[in-house]
């Protein structure tokens, strides 16, 4: 497989609406292992959260969202063994999640040990519903948790000064919290953290459920952006979830509405619906010419790794990922393809009709894009004979041809290879019975 591409420049006329672009990648941050994990019916076993680890390694993460450690003994030695072992790249720091809970961030402390940078994810839920029927507190008591939790980590990490700690504060429920209020507890944990430009501190703001459409979740986040005290030390963050199918929308929008970072998982695991894909959300910037900063060129190797690691299917239809995504069944689009194919020139930059980028980019391949069925037409079939056995027919006889071919579909009700056609073409044409 082989890297990337120079990226085709947006072209002028598609720049209608300037400011309603993504023109560079966020700050990404993997939950794979966390958010990911929690949701697995089989939680992922060492092995395969190694695996998973050195994939997200690989592919250029440098935040990941490594475990709960205060939250189960397998996060918590994971996390230990990640440290001890040596496994974290110089670049790339790893980020735990606790409750607001003195005890549960003292455990949290412990399990970072040692760790050379690592950032400390606090949270709290303080949406309506989390306030008045799960906890029971009103506004003051929602928010004086997070603001004894802020103490907390800040004290633990002064006894600590080995490693360089980022904190990390996310109000659990954000989008079924007013967004005053929200706002009103995030600066009362950064008055406790003091941040400056020079040593952010992270604001995740998480649609812990999708309660709303992307516009409107893009809207509470432009407030957030605007409200917010002391933004220039602020990373604000999305952690958005897929429950009304936006996910990678409603991330998409955030961030043209002010986000810095994007929290979210390969193909989309997480908890019910799942989190947001990271990977269709860094192929969409890649589609409209922004270097996504993640290297998602063996899209094969990545498939494989989460299907193994989560013991969950990938959909055959998921963007960019699925098996069938880069397939044309119909004989109409096939001939499309098959003439953009014809007059590209190799430099130039993807402009194939049906096929939002090019394959090859994901270490997927041309010979798959064309397949032979009921639905197809005569561009499909003759293409297929002119790529695998250099046959070029003239019109008349690519129509002809696939009449016969879709006769021979038709009866058997599947789709057929290349050496099937050829089969048929030689009974047909060549060594006719
Ligand atoms: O979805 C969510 O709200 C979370 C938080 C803990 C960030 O996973
Ligand atoms: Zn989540």
């Amino acid at each position: 497989h082989r890297k990337y591409r120079p990226f085709a420049p947006i072209r002028k006329t598609d720049r209608r609406w300037p400011d309603q672009i993504i023109d560079r990648a966020p700050r990404w941050c993997s939950v794979d292992l966390r958010d990911g994990n929690q949701a697995l019916i089989e939680p992922m076993n060492v092995v395969q959260k190694r695996r998973m680890f050195e994939l997200l390694v690989k592919l250029g993460f440098k935040e990941i969202e490594v475990g709960f450690p205060a939250a189960s003994q397998p996060d918590f030695d994971f996390v230990r063994s990640l440290i001890t072992d040596n496994l974290i790249p110089d670049d790339v720091t790893i980020q735990v999640l606790t409750q607001a809970r003195d005890e549960l961030i003292a455990r949290t402390f412990e399990s970072l040990r040692g760790a050379r940078r690592a950032i400390v994810h606090l949270y709290n839920s303080t949406s309506t519903v989390q306030r008045e029927q799960v906890f029971g507190l009103d506004r003051e008591g929602i928010r004086a948790i997070a603001v004894k939790g802020a103490h907390t980590v800040a004290r633990l990490a002064s006894e600590r000064p080995e490693t360089q700690w980022v904190f990390q504060y996310s109000p659990e429920s954000f989008t079924g919290t007013e967004l005053d209020y929200a706002v009103e507890v995030c600066d009362a944990v950064t008055a406790v953290w003091q941040p400056t430009p020079d040593n952010k501190v992270i604001i995740n703001l998480p649609a812990t459920v999708e309660m709303s459409t992307p516009n409107v979740f893009a809207d509470q986040i432009e407030w957030v952006c605007d409200h917010i005290a002391r933004r220039d030390s602020i990373i604000i963050s999305l952690h958005t979830h897929n429950d009304r199918g936006c996910g990678v929308a409603a991330a998409e929008l955030g961030v043209m509405a002010g986000a810095d970072r994007i929290e979210g998982t390969l193909l989309g695991n997480g908890e019910r619906t799942g989190n947001m894909d990271i990977v269709t959300m860094a192929l969409n910037l890649y589609s409209q010419g922004v270097d996504p900063q993640l290297d998602l060129a063996n899209m094969d190797e990545i498939v494989e790794c989460v299907k193994a690691c989560t013991q969950l299917p990938v959909h055959p239809r998921h963007p960019y990922a699925g098996e069938l995504v880069f397939t044309a069944f119909s004989g109409s689009h096939q001939d499309a393809i098959r003439k953009c194919l014809a007059r590209r020139q190799s430099d130039a930059s993807w402009d194939v009709a049906y096929l939002p980028i090019d394959p090859e980019d994901l270490g997927r391949d041309y010979q798959a894009v064309i397949r032979i069925n009921s639905q197809s037409g005569k561009g499909g079939v003759a293409y297929v004979l002119e790529r695998e056995y250099g046959i070029q027919m003239p019109r008349w006889l690519q129509i002809e041809f696939s009449a016969r071919v879709q006769q021979a579909t038709e009866a058997s009700a599947t789709e057929l290879n290349g050496e099937q056609i050829w089969h048929i073409f030689n009974e047909t044409y060549l060594r006719p019975a």
